[in-house]
This record gives structure tokens, C-alpha cells and sequence, in this order.
């Protein structure tokens, strides 16, 4: 087999001179839940590479799809009562509204269940099939004989054979993190019907992934892969490459196979195939047909087109083996580099509905502007796989002293003598050229940055020039020269200069703030900002009228975000996460865990016992028993008390969310277990200083202790 063409990232420096084609995508969400914050990693992360990419001049598009097949799918529908192709049709709509609020710039945005998509697969596999890369196989599975279908592991729940915790998922343990098969689960039980599942015999295609060995080495060393990413695959190469099962038997939501009827493509066998299909949608479109679009162009062998795909780290396994391996089987071209990303925590923590902190994009649009998130995402993201966390207190900060406090009130310190004093019009000229070339001169690292996708840096080489542009109003203190007669040019003048730095600013934060953006092309009335027309100043002409380009994010308004992400929790149609957090998934196994619909979780939803803590995590908690001196109702909010609490000498003043449960007057006198060591925690009706320990479903039924418990206040709790 011919080894893959050496991969290489384009150089920046040649880049800038010739035009290059570029395809980018991002991974294809799942069409049986809503898009969360977490997704929205990724799709900020590739639409800002991607505008980036086109104001740079280049020839380049991003695709996506829903991913719109598989066994969770068939059954969320069949759960709702309606057809696989309303549910996925219904999703679609929402995902794409999501998106283009969230201004993810999708040239195509199309589903794995469509023409293109039948024909890509159909192509794909019988070039594979042709060249003998496929082999069918009988292979024993858990089939439903209720249901009359076979079960994916995450379908087939019992205890765990390790520690015996019950209600488990067939490939592993929530509760001590056994991975296991399903043939191991104690009393197996099938999760759509409740019957015991049977072995049964049945004959499925693999896809011969060892025969593809060589070329995947060399494609894995071509440079294509970040540094951990190659590492993980050695791992996998050393564990050997095995078949990959590409066949599911019916029922099944997804493309027949031609040669197989009865049998269907494996959702991840049609996944990426999505990616090609998508652009030759978008080839066949309009606008694909006017700028001369060919799927050849960017798919064939011979291709010189760049082809990337932004993946989150969980996936790398399909994308980096069975991904090229399909393509180069096919006769097609090998993508040039895969960017993996790392998992959003929120807080340093895993994304918990009870926390409030998984927030679908829908409910974040409800309360806050879009650009804040992608300016956040953008000022914490790098190049690697590291996860990143939305600490909220940093988001608000950094938000308002960034945008807020230093670039958009460039634009306000100056832009109001402009209209007031000049009728809107700039100066003929700038009276510090050399302060412009020198931002100009800045431009060329946060280019070479947002290339590499080194966003932390761009932000921050961003930030320290829009300090520098602060300092040079505040030297010039046009606001003590408009007090001052005769001093009109050079008041005109600075301020024309400091609307250049803030253009320049703009433009270079245009690839992640695209809204913010648009609204300052209208403030100067220019045309939309490209790279290379920020080398010129704006000069001599005439602007519109200042309005605020930004507000400040209030406190009130997060609050308000992660009350309704806890109350979507209590709607029925509240979607568990489906995503599989922390490391990369070992997925070596193939068919197993990279196989798992792990989505099954979203039909089997129960509150997961949270991720264990070590022992000396919680020896540092110290519990006191408390008495409760004072309960007192809190104006404004219908669940929570204020306590102050008696330690046996100290007070303290906690809130509580036991409101429903207690009419404060019965709590005066009583015990309670309380965290004397929790940090003081500011919330909108005051502080809190501490948290008090009370367990029940809710409600009316949370208990406290009784006042005879036989405790003392003060008393350490153990
Ligand atoms: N449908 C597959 C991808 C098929 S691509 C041919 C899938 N879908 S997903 O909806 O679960 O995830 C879509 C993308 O979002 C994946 O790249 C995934 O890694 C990413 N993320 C999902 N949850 C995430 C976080 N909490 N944090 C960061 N990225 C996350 O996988
Ligand atoms: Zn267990």
C-alpha cells in the first residue's frame, strides 16, 4: 500500500501571498439533544479559524451537519411518538438556530440522513468492499426478545460485576468505574423493554482496519496530529488494530446496505462520510455552483485543497484511524491535520444539572450576549487538548475589563467630540503615524496566533495593544483640550487616531466577536473590514453617530442563567449529557466503547451519583453541629431561609433552600449538621457562611435534626 502524502500545516508566511483552498468542519452533533456550551467549544473554536481564514482573503469553507442516525435516535422517537425523520427534522431546526445565534458562520449545514450523504457511504464502502477491506462475520450479541432487536452495551443494564452496584450500563460501572462486558453483568436486563436479554447469533461486516496499518503510521507521522494525539495512537497501534464492526442489524435508524438488505451502515460508519457529503451539498448549491465549487477539488486523491476537521478528544479513535483508513481505501485524499479539543468544565467542574452549570446554548442566548462566551472561549483556548474551564466570576471579569472597559471605550472616549465637535467627520491625516504602524506591526504575531490556534495569545496581544491605545488617550487627554480654545486640529486629530487604533483592534478581534464587529463597521461606516485593509488608516471621512457597541455583563444576569439551566432540569424534556467527560477515551477496543450509542444514556437518565472525592478531600470538610437561633424568611426568594446559626460561641449567617419544607418559626431551637469551613460564598441576598447538611427528595420531606439529637452546638461531626 502507498504510504499517505506527508501531511504539513500550511506556513504562515507563504500564506499570506497565495490563496489557498481550505475545507473546515467540526464535528457532527447528535440530532436527539440540544446543543450545550460544551458543544459550543468546539463550533467557537472552528468558526473563529474558519472567519479567521476567509478575512485573511483565503478560499475557505466550513461544513457541518447533524448527525442524524443510530439505535437512540430510533428510540427517543419511537418514546415521543412520532418518526426517526420528525425528531431529527424538529433538532435540526433547533441546532441550526442555536448556532446562528451563537453566529457560528456555517457555509453548509446539512444531515447525515440525506442524498448525499446515501450516496457518499454507499461509494465509500463498496471501494472498500472491492479492494477487500471488508469481511462479513458472525458475531453473538444481547438481542431484546421483547423488542426483537439487538441491544448496544449502553442498552443492557444489571449490577456490576465488581462491586454490585445495581442499575449499571453493560460496558461500565458509574459507581467504582469497572469496565466490563455486557456478558458479565449480574441479572442483565434490557433498558427498553425491561426483558432478560438472549444471546443471539448474527452475521455482520467488519472493516479491516489492520490492512491499513502502514499507511496510517505514516499518515500519524506526516504532521498532521498534535503532539498527545500521536502519542495516543502509538498506544493504539501497539495495541493492535482490530476489525471494526460496521454493520447493524434491523430495526435500525440509518442507510440499508445495497448488498445486505436487512443489515444498515453503523451510525459512525455514515458520521464523517457527513462531512464530504455536507460540502457536496453545498457544491451542488447555488452559491456552491457560482464560486466553482468540485467535490474533486477538496476530496480527490490528488487533491491540493486543505481538509481539517475540529473534533473534541473523546472521537479521536473514528477520525484519526478508521476516518483516513475509509478514505484512502476509497481512493479518496487523507485529511491534512485533525485538531482535537479538550472538555469544558464549568466552576472546575464536570458540566451537573443540579448545579445548574449544564447550560444548553438556548438558555445561555436567553440571558446573555453570544460574543461574551466566544471572547472567553477565545481568551482560554490553545492549540492542544487541555480541557478548559468557564470559571464564572473570571468570565464576568474578564469580559467587562476586556471588551467593555478597554477596547469599546476607546471608541466612547473619542468618538463623541468627533460627532459633537467635527460633524462626524476624522481628520485628513493622523497625527502619530508612527504609533499606527507600530499596532500594524503588532498584527503580524496575532495573525501568526489565530493560524496556529493560539487564541490565548491573539487575545492577549490584542489586550496589550488596546492598553496601550487607553494610554495614549489618557496621555492626551482630549477631553481637557476640548476645554481649551484654539485647540480644535488636535483634538480632531487624536481623536481620528484613537478610532484608528480602535479599528485596527476590532478588526483583529473580528474572527471571534463577528456581531460586535459588524455593528463598529456601521459606527465608521466602512465596508466589511478585511486583514489586508487594516494597513490603511480611516481618514478624511465622515462616521456615524457612537452607541454603545457593548453593556457590561451583570451578576444578576449569570444568576439568572443557571436558575433556568436548574429548572430545565425539572422539564421532561431535560437531556442527559451524553458525553463522556474527562480523558480520552481508551477506545482501542473498537467496536465496544467506540462503538458504544453511548447516547443511550439520554433515554435511561437517573441523577448519577457525582465523581468520588479522595479521602483527604473530605477530611477537609469540617462538620459542626449547629443551632439554628434565628430563621428568618429571604425577600424575593420562595425557597430560601436565612439562618443564623449558634456554633457553641460563634454565629454565622448561612442561606438555605429549605423554605418549602420548614416554616421558619419551627426551626428556631433546632440542630442541624453544618460546613463550618465552606469559603463565604456572596450570593444576591447577601452573604453566606457556610452550608447546612438536610437530605429528603424535596420539597416538603428535607429533615434536619431533631432537637433532642443529643448534640451540642460547636461539636465536631465524624
Ligand atoms: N456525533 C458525534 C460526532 C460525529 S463526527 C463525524 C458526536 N456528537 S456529540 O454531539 O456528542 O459531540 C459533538 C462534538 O462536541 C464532539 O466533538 C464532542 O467532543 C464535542 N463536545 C461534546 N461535549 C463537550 C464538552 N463538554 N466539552 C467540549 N466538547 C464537547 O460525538
Ligand atoms: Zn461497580
Amino acid at each position: 500500500m502507498a504510504p499517505a502524502e506527508p501531511i504539513t500545516t500550511a506556513n504562515t508566511s507563504t500564506a499570506a501571498r497565495e490563496r489557498r483552498d481550505i475545507l473546515v468542519t467540526s464535528a457532527l452533533p447528535y440530532a436527539n439533544g440540544p446543543i450545550h456550551i460544551g458543544h459550543l467549544v468546539e463550533y467557537i473554536q472552528t468558526d473563529i479559524w474558519a472567519r479567521f481564514q476567509k478575512l485573511r482573503g483565503h478560499n475557505c469553507w466550513y461544513v457541518c451537519a447533524d448527525d442524524a442516525h443510530g439505535t437512540p435516535i430510533m428510540l427517543k422517537a419511537r418514546a415521543e411518538g412520532i418518526t426517526p425523520e420528525a425528531l431529527i427534522a424538529r433538532v435540526a431546526d433547533e441546532h441550526k438556530a442555536d448556532f446562528a445565534d451563537f453566529r457560528i458562520g456555517f457555509d453548509n449545514y446539512h444531515s447525515t440522513h440525506s442524498d448525499e450523504n446515501r450516496d457518499c457511504a454507499t461509494l465509500i464502502y463498496a471501494r472498500n468492499r472491492d479492494k477487500g477491506h471488508i469481511r462479513a462475520r458472525s458475531i453473538e450479541q444481547a438481542f431484546d426478545p421483547v423488542e426483537q432487536m439487538f441491544l448496544p452495551d449502553r442498552f443492557i443494564k444489571g449490577e456490576c460485576p465488581k462491586c454490585g452496584a445495581s442499575d449499571q450500563y453493560g460496558d461500565n460501572c458509574e459507581v467504582c468505574g469497572a469496565s466490563y462486558s455486557p456478558a458479565e453483568l449480574k441479572h442483565p436486563r434490557s433498558a427498553v423493554s425491561g426483558a432478560v436479554p438472549r444471546l443471539r447469533e448474527s452475521e455482520h461486516l467488519f472493516f479491516r482496519l489492520a490492512d491499513f496499518e502502514p499507511m496510517l503510521k505514516a499518515w500519524t507521522r506526516g504532521g498532521g496530529l498534535q503532539e498527545q494525539v500521536v502519542n495516543k495512537l502509538d498506544e493504539w497501534f501497539d495495541a493492535g488494530l482490530k476489525e471494526w464492526d460496521i454493520s447493524r442489524d434491523a430495526p435500525y435508524f440509518g442507510f440499508e446496505i445495497p448488498d445486505h438488505p436487512g443489515k444498515f451502515f453503523y451510525v459512525w460508519l455514515d458520521a464523517p462520510i457527513g462531512y464530504m457529503a455536507s460540502f457536496k451539498h453545498l457544491c451542488e448549491s447555488e452559491r456552491g455552483r457560482a464560486a466553482g465549487l468540485e467535490l474533486d477539488t477538496f476530496w480527490g486523491k490528488d487533491s491540493r485543497a486543505e481538509l481539517y476537521h475540529f473534533i473534541g478528544k473523546d472521537i479521536i479513535y473514528f477520525h484519526a484511524l478508521f476516518w483516513p483508513a475509509m478514505l484512502h481505501g476509497a481512493d479518496f485524499r487523507t485529511p491534512t491535520a485533525i485538531f482535537a479539543h479538550g472538555f469544558l468544565t464549568v466552576d472546575g467542574q464536570k458540566m451537573s444539572k443540579s448545579r445548574g452549570t449544564f447550560i444548553k446554548a438556548r438558555t445561555y442566548l436567553d440571558h446573555l450576549n453570544p460574543e461574551y462566551l466566544r471572547y472567553y472561549f477565545a481568551a482560554k483556548l490553545g492549540p492542544g487538548v487541555d480541557d478548559i474551564d468557564l470559571s464564572l466570576d473570571d468570565f464576568q471579569a474578564r469580559v467587562n475589563a476586556d471588551l467593555v472597559g478597554k477596547v469599546v471605550n476607546i471608541a466612547s472616549r473619542t468618538a463623541s467630540f468627533i460627532t459633537k465637535r467635527f460633524d462626524g467627520q476624522l481628520a485628513a491625516e493622523l497625527p502619530e503615524p508612527a504609533l499606527f504602524d507600530a499596532f500594524v506591526a503588532g498584527g503580524r504575531g496575532i495573525a501568526d496566533a489565530y493560524e496556529r490556534r493560539e487564541f490565548s495569545r491573539a487575545v492577549r496581544e490584542i489586550m496589550a495593544l488596546a492598553d496601550r491605545a487607553n494610554q495614549y488617550i489618557d496621555e492626551q487627554e482630549p477631553w481637557v483640550l476640548a476645554k481649551q480654545a484654539g485647540q480644535d486640529a488636535k483634538l480632531q486629530g487624536i481623536c481620528t487616531q484613537g478610532l484608528n487604533l480602535f479599528r485596527l483592534l476590532i478588526g483583529w478581534l473580528k474572527p471571534i466577536l463577528p456581531g460586535t464587529a459588524a455593528a463598529a463597521e456601521r459606527f465608521l461606516q466602512i465596508e466589511p473590514l478585511t486583514w489586508a485593509d487594516l494597513s490603511q488608516p480611516l481618514v478624511d471621512r465622515e462616521i456615524a453617530k457612537f452607541k454603545p457597541l457593548m453593556t457590561r455583563i451583570e451578576p444578576r444576569q449569570v444568576e439568572a442563567m443557571l436558575q433556568a439551566s436548574k429548572e430545565d432540569l425539572a422539564s421532561p424534556s431535560a437531556d442527559a449529557p451524553g458525553w463522556a467527560g474527562g480523558q480520552i477515551s481508551g477506545q482501542g477496543g473498537g467496536e465496544a466503547a467506540a462503538g458504544a450509542d453511548h447516547l443511550a444514556k439520554d433515554l435511561i437518565a437517573k441523577d448519577p451519583i457525582a465523581e468520588t472525592i479522595d479521602f483527604d478531600a473530605f477530611a477537609k470538610l469540617d462538620l459542626r453541629i449547629a443551632r439554628i437561633a434565628r430563621a428568618a424568611p429571604v425577600e424575593g426568594a420562595d425557597k430560601l431561609l436565612q439562618l443564623t446559626l449558634d456554633l457553641g460561641g460563634e454565629s454565622r449567617s448561612v442561606f438555605a433552600g429549605i423554605r418549602q419544607a420548614y416554616d421558619p418559626a419551627d426551626l428556631e431551637g433546632r440542630l442541624t449538621v453544618m460546613v463550618a469551613n465552606l469559603a463565604p460564598r456572596k450570593m444576591r441576598f447577601g452573604v453566606s457562611e457556610g452550608m447546612v447538611l438536610a437530605a429528603g427528595p424535596g420539597g416538603k420531606e428535607i429533615f434536619i435534626l431533631s432537637p433532642d439529637a443529643g448534640a451540642e452546638p460547636g461539636m465536631k461531626v465524624r
